[in-house]
Order: C-alpha cells, then structure tokens, then sequence
C-alpha cells in the first residue's frame, strides 16, 4: 500500500514560521516521523510539499493512478481552494485532511474549510501527530475500516 502525505503553501517553512503557533519541528523532521510511523504501519509513502495549488492538484490526480489514500495538509488552501476540492471529489482514493494547529481556535477566517465536505476527515490541532493519526487513519480505510 502506497500513501500520498501532501504538504500545501508554507509548510516547508516550519520551524522558523510561527514557531508559537506551528512548533520547532521542521518539515524534514515530520518526514521522518511519518516514515517511522508508516514503517511500523507495513506502507509506503511518498512525501510531497508544494506552495504552489496546480502542482497539488496534479499530485492528487497523479495519486489516483498509484497510490490508495492521500492524507493532506492543505495549509491555507484549506480555507479558499475550490480547484482542490474538485480535485479531491475527482478522485476515487480517500483523503484525510490534516492540521497541525487547531483551526477552530484561531482566526475567524480559518473556520471557513471548503475541503472539508470532500474529504473523509480530519484530524487538527495536534502538531506533527496529526500527520502521524491521519495516516493511521488513511491506511485503516485503504485496509476495511470504518465501511
Ligand atoms: C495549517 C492551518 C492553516 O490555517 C494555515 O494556513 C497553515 C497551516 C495547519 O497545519 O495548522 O498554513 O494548515
């Protein structure tokens, strides 16, 4: 099983971006604990960021071809994405939506998230862990769960 972890605009600033917000942890350093968690999951994936929102459409499009969910951190695209909630009801493999910070809590304007009513969930407000829940998640819809 192949899973898609897709990082959206900003994100490969972490670490030095808002670290009262975001934590110290760098992108590379959430990479790593992804790839633990997915080696003690038995899955592969593959770790993508992009700031640009035609590239993260082209990787969820690519992901229907070959791999079995997408869990997605879509960063501000969260709140005004429309081409990445089509791009998200296009394909036929799950998403899981994942924030590190609780978007809930914070600005007005980032309780509007227009991937939500596509996406199959979402976990929020846990830092790096939300990525680490997310693909449980992913791989135990891909595995039957939850049907
Ligand atoms: C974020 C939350 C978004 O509102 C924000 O624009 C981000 C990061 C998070 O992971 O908490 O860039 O997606």
């Amino acid at each position: 099983m192949r899973i898609l972890v897709l990082s959206g605009p900003n994100l490969n600033l972490l670490g030095e971006r808002e670290v009262e917000v975001y934590g110290r942890y760098t992108l590379a350093d959430v990479e790593a604990m992804v790839r633990q968690h997915a080696e003690r999951l038995g899955v592969e994936v593959r770790f993508v960021q992009s700031n640009h929102e035609g590239v993260l459409v082209d990787e969820l499009h690519q992901a229907r071809l070959d791999c079995q969910a997408v869990v997605l951190n879509p960063g501000a695209f969260t709140h005004t994405s429309i081409a990445l909630r089509d791009a998200i009801a296009a394909i036929p493999i799950p998403v899981v939506e994942v924030h590190l910070s609780n978007v809930h809590a914070r600005e007005p304007f980032r309780r509007r998230m227009v991937l939500a009513p596509v996406v199959r969930g979402q976990v929020l407000g846990f830092g790096p862990y939300s990525y680490l829940l997310g693909l449980e998640a992913a791989v135990h819809l891909v595995r039957g769960g939850w049907k």
